[in-house]
């Protein structure tokens, strides 16, 4: 049982328990993907790292309906990446590879991990752009099926963080940036293509995030980088009851 709540934009779904969560989410992604399937086009699906989806994308190995012919038609692509080793324990693609990818039969073609082997970071930034240029285009920018994006206990997606030059990027596609609260350089989707997809969800679980929830949802004083997202069809989140009790 889910409950849905509006803010402005935003489309907020709660439910219940993480795991009905967790399955609501896989079962919009294989319709959406099924979509695509169904009309000879690919699902270029852009995903989130840090730690939230994990167990997202281990259910989605554990699918049995997802068909051999609907695996062929996922193109992945990441919204940010840490810029480290894909072997290192902080690698999103790392973390995906393991809990999805090893699982399932999408080509490797088809998985499009942003590249961290370059001297300079902004270089696998720039690399990654190319790759973006072979995606179907919308207003001149790649246009993804679906962006699932997380949010951090500030307000972050992706890598635009509070206070990054990332924010303000409206030129670039992909960027590389210095995130000084992790210590950590990364390389991340800019807004223009993040706000170009034809959908965008979030997906945030756990009552660490309920009082961030909360903020971005009601207040308008501060600017989270997350409420930078816009879509014509409003941005969905699919929450958790834990992560909802500011709002419910
Ligand atoms: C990353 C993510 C990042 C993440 C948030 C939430 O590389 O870490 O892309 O934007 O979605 O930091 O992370 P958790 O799911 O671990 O709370």
């Amino acid at each position: 049982m889910t409950v849905e709540l509006t803010f402005g934009h935003h489309q907020v779904q709660v439910f219940e328990e993480t795991d009905s969560l967790i399955q609501g989410l896989a079962a919009h992604i294989y319709n959406q993907a099924s979509a695509r399937l169904s009309a000879g086009k690919q699902f270029h699906l852009s995903l989130a790292g840090g730690s939230t989806p994990k167990r997202l994308y281990e259910w989605l190995a554990s699918e049995r309906h997802f068909t051999h012919d609907l695996w062929q038609t996922f193109d992945i692509y990441f919204g940010d990446e840490r810029y480290v080793h894909h072997s290192s324990a902080d690698s999103n693609y790392r973390m995906v590879k393991e809990a999805w990818f090893d699982h399932v039969s999408i080509p490797a073609a088809q998985i499009h991990a942003i590249p961290t082997d370059c001297d300079d970071s902004q270089d696998c930034a720039m690399a990654y752009q190319q790759t973006l240029q072979a995606m179907p285009m919308k207003n001149g920018l790649p246009c993804f099926d679906l962006v699932l994006l997380g949010m951090g206990d500030d307000g972050h997606t992706a890598s635009l963080f509070p206070g990054t030059s990332a924010l303000q990027e409206t030129g670039r596609w992909v960027t590389s940036v210095y995130v000084e609260k992790q210590a950590s350089q990364r390389i991340t989707l800019t807004y223009p293509v993040l706000n170009n997809a034809r959908e965008v969800i979030l997906l945030v679980t756990g009552a660490g995030k309920a009082e961030i929830l909360q903020k971005v949802m009601t207040t308008h004083d501060i600017h989270y980088p997350v409420q930078g997202l816009s879509n014509p069809a409003g941005i969905m989140w699919y929450v958790d009851r834990d992560a909802a009790k500011g709002l419910l």
